[in-house]
């Protein structure tokens, strides 16, 4: 049995949760409720990062206290994640008090390996606002390959990683002028002397070969002295001022050490059982972070700085997704097409679009587009009209002469053999987190169902007493194999798994997949799952569903 931590990167606390959020916590969730079939032993954490200028712009806008909102917020997602049965054993913040003794602990350490310094600086300062301006709340042209309309820290053109006041043109997002540069004084993290140590670490780690090359091409071209200190006004910590004068942490800094002290928290109140068998340099225990590919630069190559810092071990493997495209677009507030999960749940279920984005995952990074048209083809022809609609092809006969028995033998073992024969097939696709071939799988195996059912023409062969035996051991056959599919997609779709599970009146398990269900009652069929109604389509396009 394997012990498993699994993390997603954390949500900030400045908003609801949404659709490009669920894909991260949809792609780790499928993966934990696998493992778990399987018998592993894994825990599923998270948090709101709590921290930074833009939860006390928000929480300007709204009226209240930066605390009162993280609260508010904090309650907000864990029943937005809940509604979309995302199974994390712990939902926590950022703004915990064994956070703030780890950032303490980091820096201590930095300064006792002689890591850290100070420099005073150039940064861009709104005169309006009279703020200094965070990199994400600075737009103008990349310094390398002069794209327009790229943030202060990062262009999502070339991928050049630079320092905000290298930006040409600057704009501030807060007050829509140009922003100066003001000299002020900041604390720095020395990363050139880890270019060795990222170096080992990305060669032998099992990332996707496109990141690899994208954490080599950052470790040759983009390596800076990271700046760890923020100006007030910040929501955070506070560094003490030994190290530098009235300055706070930077909200990245604090956040992903999350991953340790919200696990520590978790630990903590559950008797501290194996917070250092996960963390201790030579575990063997795995840890998987689960991240959009816009985060990778400081997971894939400051977070490793920090544990080593800390001498912790260094996460198993990061897997990445790419983003949400909305009919083919960015999704984003201002374009108009930003769908919440609250949104969504008005006029969808999570089983549609945790089965959709399933069937687009895979352990690449590109884009996943969510096309509304493909979404309700593929919920309403693929899943409801070829997979869902089995049993009540073949219920009529169960019902009506069987009394909802099943047979006490199968009428074709080949046929039922085939899809057990798929089993390590499908296994493997979990686990390497492809998704998508999963779901391939699947509809090859459920025409095959469906196909089976048009050739023995049940309805035909019903008019004939001779073959009624038969015939149950048909109907006992299409039952089962519709039942190995269910198990087979149920990380995926877990509500209407249990509905499936209640219809048939039995608890199925992933293990057990090789044991027919036989000599067994099931229940009185009811609709299983409905067919999205075209009128929504409708309401998509009228921009009902957005924000
Ligand atoms: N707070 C940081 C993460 C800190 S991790 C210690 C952050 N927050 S976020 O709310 O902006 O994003 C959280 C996660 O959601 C990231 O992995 C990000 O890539 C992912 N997504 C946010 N918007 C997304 C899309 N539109 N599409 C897909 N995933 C995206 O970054
Ligand atoms: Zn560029």
């Amino acid at each position: 049995m394997k012990n498993i931590l699994v993390t997603c990167a954390f949500p900030y606390a400045n908003g609801p949760i949404h659709i490009g959020h669920i894909l991260e916590h949809i792609q780790a969730d499928i993966w934990v409720r696998y493992q778990r079939l399987l018998g592993n032993n894994v825990y599923f954490i998270c948090a709101d990062d709590s921290h930074g200028t833009s939860i006390i712009i928000k929480a300007n806008e709204l009226n209240l206290s930066p605390k009162i909102m993280i609260n508010n917020i904090l309650d907000e997602h864990k029943l937005q994640f809940k509604k979309f049965n995302i199974l994390h054993d712990f939902y926590y913040t950022t703004h915990n008090k064994i956070n703030y003794f780890y950032c303490l602990l980091l820096l201590n350490n930095l300064n006792i390996k002689n890591l850290l310094y100070k420099k005073n600086v150039y940064q861009f300062y709104d005169l309006n606002k009279n703020i200094f301006l965070p990199d994400r709340f600075l737009k103008g042209q990349c310094p390398n390959c002069k794209n327009c309309n790229q943030y202060g820290d990062l262009c999502e053109n070339c991928n050049q990683i630079y320092n905000s006041c290298d930006l040409i043109n600057p704009i501030s997002l807060l007050s829509n002028t140009t922003p100066i540069l003001k000299k002020t004084d900041h604390l720095f993290i020395k990363i050139n002397k880890y270019k060795k140590i990222l170096f080992n670490w990305i060669l032998v780690s099992s990332f996707q070969n496109e990141i690899k090359n994208q954490l080599l091409f950052w470790l040759d071209n983009n390596l800076i002295d990271w700046n760890i200190s923020r100006d007030y006004p910040y929501f955070g910590f506070k560094i003490p001022n030994k190290y530098i004068l009235n300055k706070w942490f930077y909200v990245w800094f604090d956040a992903i050490l999350g991953y340790i002290s919200v696990f520590k928290k978790y630990c903590y109140l559950n008797n501290y059982f194996n917070f250092y068998d996960f963390w201790k340099i030579d575990s063997d225990y795995e840890i998987y972070h689960f991240i959009g590919k816009d985060v990778l630069y400081f997971h894939g190559l400051l977070w490793p700085i920090m544990l080593d810092v800390l001498n912790f071990r260094k996460p198993t493997n990061i897997i990445i997704h790419g983003h949400i495209k909305i009919n083919g677009f960015k999704m984003s507030k201002s374009k108009n097409n930003f769908i919440s999960i609250d949104k969504w749940l008005n006029y969808f279920d999570s089983d549609s679009l945790r089965y959709y984005f399933a069937s687009k995952l895979s352990y690449k990074i590109n884009d996943i587009n969510l096309c509304i048209n493909d979404f309700i083809k593929s919920i309403n022809c693929n899943f409801v009209s070829n997979f869902i609609n089995i049993p009540s092809r073949i219920y009529p006969f169960i019902n009506k002469y069987y009394n909802n028995n099943l047979s006490n033998e199968l009428l074709d073992c080949n046929f039922y053999n085939f899809f057990i024969s798929k089993y390590d097939l499908i296994n493997s696709y979990f686990l390497n987190f492809n998704y998508y071939k999963v779901i391939l799988e699947i509809n090859k195996l459920i025409s095959l169902i469906n196909k089976y059912i048009n050739d023995y023409k049940p309805w035909i062969i019903c008019k004939n007493i001779k073959k009624k035996y038969e015939l149950h051991k048909f109907c006992t056959t299409v039952i089962n194999v519709f039942a190995i599919v269910s198990i087979y997609l149920s990380p995926i779709i877990p509500d209407i798994f249990n509905k499936i599970q209640k219809f048939l009146n039995i608890k199925l398990y992933w293990r057990k997949i090789k044991i027919p269900i036989l000599n067994h009652k099931i229940n009185k069929y009811k609709k299983l799952y409905k067919r999205i109604d075209k009128n929504f389509i409708n309401k998509f396009y009228n921009g009902d569903i957005y924000v």
